[in-house]
């Protein structure tokens, strides 16, 4: 049971006929990515967003296909909730892992939990376990997605729904930026969306392991990643776009 001061899953707010337009304004998004692009990936981490955008895809049958960052510190519910997910929605999602040789560098450098010395190490962590597995990932796409939100941080208000990754040349979609954290659970509820288990244990945020921890009911909703870290380093370096 999890301690009453920990962050919970919020209640419904939305009427049907706000999710409604919500999740028709979604689809029609979803389809519009579809329709000018041929090689289209997601990114998903399997929290809450990303499973919005999952049942969106399976349900609108947009050809975007799933891709997932296998960083080696996730969770075992993350793990276990890739293959929950495959088989809610009999779908295949890509496990796009790190080279071995870059973990070892970072290790021989920093040490394996080095990211806690401060920002140059994780920077260092989340450049060998997430960016160059992501660039990887996304080799040869035309256009990728994320489940990005304005609301979920200071660096994120000014996101739009589309984008240009300069890094890969290549179009970036967040289908959620206007979505917030209410219209996200509404919409869970509503389809009997599969909820990563660490949702229900505090955890608002979730990411590596030693680099997520469940926050109290009123606090940021990111202050439990990298929560060492200044506020506006709590970004891993997968959404800057330049
Ligand atoms: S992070 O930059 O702080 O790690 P966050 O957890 O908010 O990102 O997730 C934002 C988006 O980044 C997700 O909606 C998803 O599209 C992508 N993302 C984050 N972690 C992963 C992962 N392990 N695998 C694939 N995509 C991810
Ligand atoms: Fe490393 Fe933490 Fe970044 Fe994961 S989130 S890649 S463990 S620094």
């Amino acid at each position: 049971m999890i301690a009453p001061d920990f962050w919970s899953i919020p209640d419904r707010k939305l009427t049907s006929t706000e999710l409604a337009e919500k999740t028709t304004t979604l689809k029609q998004r979803l389809t519009e990515i579809a329709s000018r692009f041929s090689d289209i990936r997601f990114a998903t981490s399997l929290a809450a967003e990303d499973m919005v955008i999952t049942d969106a895809i399976a349900q609108s049958k947009a050809n975007i296909q799933l891709f997932t960052l296998a960083t080696g510190r996730l969770h075992q519910e993350t793990v276990d909730m890739t293959k929950t997910t495959e088989n809610h929605y009999g779908i295949s999602i890509a496990k796009v892992y790190p080279e071995e040789s870059d973990i070892q560098a970072f290790i021989d450098q920093y040490g394996m939990n080095g990211f806690y010395d401060g920002e140059v190490a994780k920077k260092a962590c989340c450049g060998a376990r997430k960016i160059k597995p992501l660039n990887a990932a996304l080799l040869g796409a035309d256009a990728w997605l994320t489940g990005q939100r304005r609301e979920q941080s200071t660096t994120r208000v000014e996101l739009n729904f589309e984008e240009l990754d300069d890094a890969r040349g290549i179009a970036k979609f967040n289908p959620l930026f206007d979505w917030n954290e209410s219209d996200i659970w509404t919409y869970i509820k509503q389809e009997d969306v599969p909820i990563h288990p660490l949702h229900l244990k505090g955890y608002p945020s979730i990411g590596c392991e030693p680099c997520t921890r469940q926050v109290k009911q009123g606090e940021d909703i990111r202050a439990g990643r990298w929560w060492w870290l200044q506020s506006d380093s709590k970004e891993c370096g997968l959404h800057i776009n330049k």
